[in-house]
């Protein structure tokens, strides 16, 4: 990471290089987010000391990397403060540059009160992913109040327009892919629920609207939190463009102590060329290489029992259905909500983490030997953030909710949301799930959480708002301390489905469940959203009953298959009562996803799509799998063929099913024949191999 001079930075990844530098008044400007630069280069950028066309109270937000509120900042800040005199202003002296390893600091001041502000820039040898945070430090004896913390300011190239790619929905329909022009002035995405959400996923993307799937370039930006968060894109009048993104909501604020530091979350950037699925790729490979904790490990085919028996849980029902999933192929039983306490519905027992001994009379451990003696792992549902009104836990505690004096307590699904920002209540959540995991052989926990927060008081804290950030590092902490001293439990994150995914969370889980819709047709959206960050190990995809109990629409068995088998196929219908012909259908697809898996999992993935026929491809090695399908055929149109990606057109690749040998060249600029049935919606999964 080499410095121009004194004054200017050079952020340099394999392919990309982000250039700072300092004007004379020590405000940080962004000047290059693009191809690589040297030294030179970056010393004749244009930026500085370039003419400009209005005064600088109109046009300078948008190119500050380090954007504090100060004069003449009449646009989004990404640094908000009010000292102890009421003053908002910062006025920041450059204090000294510190690089460490792949980590760049830049130090500053204020000129006049305590507090120190640090801006970190982390690059690794083998991503273009920039990691952004900050850390401020309050010197002096006075409180100093936090407005708002960004962890970075991401400032774009000036383009001749924008448009903004962003992943917004809600329950049963997340991460909906969705691209608009940016329009002028400050556009905010967030969530001020306490989680990460369902209405948007913390990233976003921009181009100059003439990017493609395969072609373009793209900046894209992600937050690793899951709490509440906020993303500003301004477009200012002159056209220029910045992304602030951290975590925390307006109008939360919260003190830092004398002598405390505060370390915000980090957000990650990338530059990429060769469109959005290139973008996808590379930040699919950031995560593997560095969020995941088991990034080599493919993930188990596993089945979970909720769309089965809902709360109608017993350790015969269960066993049942373990045997049959077993027979298909599945590798992880999970049982999920209904096992504890009095959880006979969602109205009561969610806090009493005992077995409910009417449903396990002689507690889990005759189900989980069951489980593991028919050669899978077995898993566990909890909900350790939460209590229903009507439970031992709270009429012991009922001060250990979020609550405020003369408010409701405003219950969603009958439950309300345990304070994790207590020490207390962190160590009782981890001292149950500690001990639900040493006593019985648990391999998997499903984590939910399955409502926002309301009435987010303390009383009697000190300095209340802070929950909102407390909240989540006690869920980071106790999944932290579950993870040491039990490595060998892998973790889901669900909160009614993909309400929770994000790059925080994904540090310390290992897959998301992705939406509760496991209806095969609406997953297709919903899967295409979640890949524009999340690889497909992580993607849990469950084929479970047509017509789907959510939407009541039909669906073929082999659809459902194959649209969950582009990410971690798992199977969640009532097997109970599926047709024999279904089951051994079921234990053939199974067996193909084992087929595919590693190269879907671990590969690169490729979206295809050709008129009325969609897919997707991965590639990984030698191996490509393509899962493609057909919704509606147009009468009297044969389906067209599919082209594929990535294949090295000298090569011949060999159909790993029918022998037929094909060439790269024409399946890259002709397609690939699918032969899919008549009947709409058809679907297969091919596996090609490279042979020379
Ligand atoms: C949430 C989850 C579901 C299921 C139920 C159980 O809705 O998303 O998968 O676990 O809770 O109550």
């Amino acid at each position: 990471m080499p410095h121009a001079d004194d004054r200017t930075w050079l952020i340099d990844t394999p392919n990309t290089t982000y250039v700072l530098a300092l004007d004379d008044d020590d405000r940080l400007h962004g000047l290059h987010w693009g191809r690589r630069l040297n030294r030179e280069q970056a010393a004749d950028l244009p930026g500085l000391h370039a003419p400009r066309a209005r005064p600088v109270f109109d046009g300078l937000d948008a190119r500050l990397d380090l954007n504090p509120a100060a004069a003449f900042r009449y646009g989004q800040t990404g640094l908000q403060v009010r000292f102890a005199d009421g003053t908002t202003e910062l006025e920041l002296r450059f204090t000294g540059a510190h690089r460490d390893g792949d980590e760049l600091a830049l130090g500053f001041e204020d000129r006049h009160y305590p507090l120190d502000v640090r801006t970190v820039y982390r690059t690794f040898p083998d991503t273009d992913v920039i990691e952004r945070r900050v850390v401020l430090r309050n010197r002096g004896d006075d409180p100093v109040e936090i407005v708002r913390a960004d962890s970075a300011t991401w400032v774009l190239p000036r383009l001749d327009d924008y448009r903004l790619s962003q992943l917004h929905g809600s329950w049963g329909a997340e991460f909906q892919l969705t691209r608009t022009r940016l329009p002028y002035g400050e556009t905010l995405i967030g969530s001020r629920r306490g989680i990460t959400g369902h209405q948007s996923n913390p990233w976003l993307a921009l181009d100059d609207g003439t990017a493609g799937e395969y072609s373009g370039r793209v900046w894209s930006v992600a937050l690793a939190w899951s709490g509440t968060w906020r993303m500003t894109a301004e477009r200012s009048t002159d056209d220029r463009v910045s992304v602030s993104i951290g975590f925390g909501h307006d109008p939360v604020a919260f003190a830092l102590a004398p002598g405390e530091t505060l370390e915000t979350p980090a957000s990650a950037g990338l530059c990429t060329d060769g469109g959005f699925s290139a973008g996808a790729a590379a930040w699919h490979d950031y995560v593997r290489g560095h969020v995941l904790a088991h990034p080599g490990e493919v993930r188990p085919v596993l089945y979970n029992s909720w769309e089965a028996t809902g709360f109608d849980v017993s350790a015969g029902s269960q066993m049942k259905l373990a045997e049959r999933a077993a027979a298909l192929g599945c590798e992880l039983f999970v049982m999920d909500d209904g096992w504890f306490g009095a959880r006979v519905d969602d109205r009561a027992g969610l806090g009493d983490w005992t077995p409910n001994p009417d449903r396990f009379p002689d507690g889990l451990a005759p189900l989980i030997d069951h489980v593991h003696g028919l050669g899978m792992g077995f898993g566990i549902w909890v909900e350790p953030e939460m209590v229903n009104p009507d439970s031992d836990l709270y009429r012991a505690h009922p001060d250990w909710v979020y609550h405020r004096p003369h408010r409701r307590r405003s219950e969603t699904r009958q439950q309300l949301v345990l304070n994790f920002a207590r020490d207390d209540v962190r160590e009782w959540a981890h001292e149950w799930l500690d001990r639900l995991l040493r006593d019985h052989g648990v391999d998997f926990v499903k984590w939910d959480m399955n409502r926002p927060f309301t009435e987010a008081g303390w009383p009697g804290a000190e300095h209340g708002d802070r929950l909102w950030i407390e909240h989540t590092r006690g869920y980071y902490a106790v999944l932290d301390r579950l993870r040491a001293d039990h490595p060998r439990v892998r973790i889901e994150t669900c909160a009614s489905g993909g309400g929770r995914a994000d790059l925080g969370v994904l540090a310390r889980t290992d897959q998301v469940w992705t939406s509760d819709n496991t209806d095969a047709i609406d997953r297709i959206a919903i899967q295409e959203g979640f890949a524009q960050l999340y690889p497909a190990q992580v993607m849990g995809a469950w084929v479970t009953d047509s017509p789907n109990p959510f939407t009541r629409r039909a669906a073929p068995l082999d659809l459902r298959f194959h649209i969950a088998m582009t990410g971690a196929l798992a199977v969640g219908g009532d097997l109970r009562r599926w047709t024999e012909r279904d089951l051994s259908r079921a234990e053939a697809l199974v067996a193909e996803y084992k087929r595919v898996r590693e190269t879907v999992q671990l590969g690169r993935r490729y979206p295809l799509r050709a008129g009325t026929v969609q897919g997707v491809q991965f590639n990984r090695g030698a191996d490509t799998a393509v899962v493609a399908w057909r919704l509606e055929r147009r009468f009297g149109y044969p389906d067209p063929l599919l082209p594929l990606h990535g294949l090295d057109h000298g090569a011949r690749y060999r159909d790993e099913a029918t022998g037929r040998v094909r060439h790269g060249a024409v399946l890259a600029e002709h397609g690939l024949d699918l032969g899919l049935s008549e009947a709409d919606p058809a679907s297969t999964v091919i596996r090609l191999r490279r042979i020379d």
